[in-house]
């Protein structure tokens, strides 16, 4: 079920840091990301860090971390609490940073997923990423890595004027 163009997303503040990390411990388990990290990330918005959360009535439910360096947009986060995985947030938050990405001016988005991570895969298949190299072993136990990408058609940076 996709209920995009309700969600309601929100970029990242300071103030969101002890959830987000409450969020990250709950959906990634050893991998989570912790304050420390996570605040690190906030410090490079917006100079290369996009950070976007999905907000309902008890708090964030899934957020999402671009990085943008020149014409490379790379997606480092997407996370959905489990209780609100299926309806669409995640599509939602991919959505938001691709289009953040483009207003960026960049020409091409990436991330790297675990090869076994099919929920993610499916998410990212559906968004047009498709698969550009297999990192072998990559992450613990062994488990390959694959990198996905998307070229991205311009759109009309920050800023700039309508025409
Ligand atoms: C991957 C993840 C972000 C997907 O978020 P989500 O909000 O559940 O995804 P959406 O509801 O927007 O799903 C969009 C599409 O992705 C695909 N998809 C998502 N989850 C799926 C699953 N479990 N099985 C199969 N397809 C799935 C479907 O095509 C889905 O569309 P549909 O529901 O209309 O069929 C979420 O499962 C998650 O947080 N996983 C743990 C963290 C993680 O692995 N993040 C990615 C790497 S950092």
């Amino acid at each position: 079920m996709t209920a995009e163009a309700s969600v309601p997303i929100h970029p990242a503040v300071t103030d969101d840091v002890p959830a987000l990390a409450r969020l990250e411990t709950a959906v990634m388990g050893a991998d989570a990301w912790g304050e420390q990290a996570l605040a690190d990330e906030l410090a490079g918005v917006p100079a290369t860090r996009t950070v976007l959360v999905v907000e309902e009535a008890g708090g964030p439910v899934a957020y999402g971390v671009l990085r943008a360096v020149g014409q490379t947009a790379e997606v480092q986060r997407i996370v959905v609490h489990p209780s609100r995985q299926r309806h669409g947030l995640g599509g939602a938050v991919l959505r938001a940073l691709t289009v953040n990405a483009q207003r960026r001016g960049c020409s091409e988005l990436l991330l790297e997923v675990a090869a076994d991570n099919a929920p993610a895969r499916a998410l990212y298949a559906a968004h047009g990423l498709v698969e550009i190299a297999r990192r072998r072993g990559y992450y613990s136990a062994g488990r390959d890595a694959l990198v996905l990408r998307r070229p991205l058609e311009r759109r009309r940076p920050y800023g700039e004027p309508r025409a």
